[in-house]
């Protein structure tokens, strides 16, 4: 068994209903949020952890299309699988469809319409990462928990309760879609049943974390934004956000092929061949000029 978390899954399934027409017969995680794939974010979130080794799921008819898109992952220094869920039948099932994947090692799982951004937030994940034994997710302060899965913290910081969409919730701190497992959650997985809605809910996972205290909560401050993209207005609202950062700072968020670069996953060399690959483009254009720009100092690592 590993010692830190090395291998992750981006959960990119589902149907997307509440986006049709959209997503009718587009992945609801491959519509832009500005410059680049939704699913872009959530694996650079996984990067940032320091996890290279990543499990990509979608319905078989959308995985050609991730793949077009992804490859193997070797040309930015690592390594993309993937799998089939055919049905939506839950977050905590995809830890069961990852299986073969996960072994006997932990695993971190992230959802593919989660997009998060923020100072510090590398040392959190990375912090995350380090522990191989229980389980962490995150918990953001919303003025809807209603929508979410929802967390009670005692006085320590210690979390108390966790309930799947309550009618009334009790806190305002909604549980973001990443999780961090040790492989334990595997076991636990398969002994769940479903809910209500006839998914495998990982709220029932992490409630057992819970009950044997074995999770931890970290709570992101307002330096880190959480951005919702589950409507017309919000997926809008994200790719207005992403689009004033970057244009403000002059920096990309979520680029995957940067983000290798400073990881010193793959060298000058790759990452120019990286930038070729999106030809002219703003995109391409960007990683060659970030290159440069290191090469004369002039451009900060964080
Ligand atoms: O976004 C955070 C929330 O995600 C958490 O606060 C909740 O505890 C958690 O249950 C989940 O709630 P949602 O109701 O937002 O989950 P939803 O069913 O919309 O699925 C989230 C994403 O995962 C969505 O992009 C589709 C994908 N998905 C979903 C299911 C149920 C899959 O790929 N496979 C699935 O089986």
């Amino acid at each position: 068994m590993k010692e830190r978390v090395e291998k992750g899954i981006v959960l990119a399934g589902g149907n997307g209903s509440r986006l049709w027409p959209l997503t009718l017969t587009l992945s609801k995680q491959l519509l832009p949020i500005f410059d680049k794939p939704m699913i872009f974010y959530p694996i650079s979130v996984l990067m940032l952890a320091g996890i290279r080794d990543l499990l990509i799921i979608s319905q078989s008819c959308n995985l050609p299309h991730y793949k077009a898109l992804l490859g193997d992952g070797s040309d930015i220094g690592v390594h993309f699988t993937y799998a089939a869920q055919d049905r939506p039948r839950g977050l905590a099932d995809a830890l069961l469809v990852g299986r073969d994947f996960i072994g006997n090692d932990p695993v971190a799982m992230i959802l593919g319409d989660n997009v998060l951004y923020g100072q510090g937030l590398t040392r959190l994940l990375a912090d995350a990462a380090r522990k191989s034994s229980g389980a962490t997710v995150f918990a953001y302060r919303v003025p809807n928990p209603e929508e979410f899965g929802v967390v009670e913290l005692d006085g320590a910081g210690r979390p108390v309760r966790i309930e799947e969409k309550p009618v009334r919730a009790r806190s305002n701190l909604a549980l973001i879609g990443l999780y961090f497992y040790d492989n334990e959650a595997l076991v636990l997985a398969e002994r769940l049943k479903p809910s209500a809605r006839g998914e495998l809910e990982i709220t029932d996972l992490n409630r057992i974390y819970l009950e044997h205290r074995r999770l931890r909560v970290t709570v992101l401050g307002r330096g880190i934004a959480w951005l919702d993209t589950g409507t017309f207005n919000s997926l809008l609202d994200a790719s207005n956000y992403i689009a004033t950062l970057e244009r403000r700072q002059n920096l990309k968020v979520a680029c995957l092929e940067e983000i290798a670069w400073r990881n010193d996953w793959i060298d000058d060399r790759q990452f120019e061949l990286c930038a070729r690959r999106w030809g002219n483009g703003e995109y391409g254009r960007y990683l060659l000029r970030t290159r440069q720009m290191e090469e004369g100092g002039d451009l900060a690592s964080d």
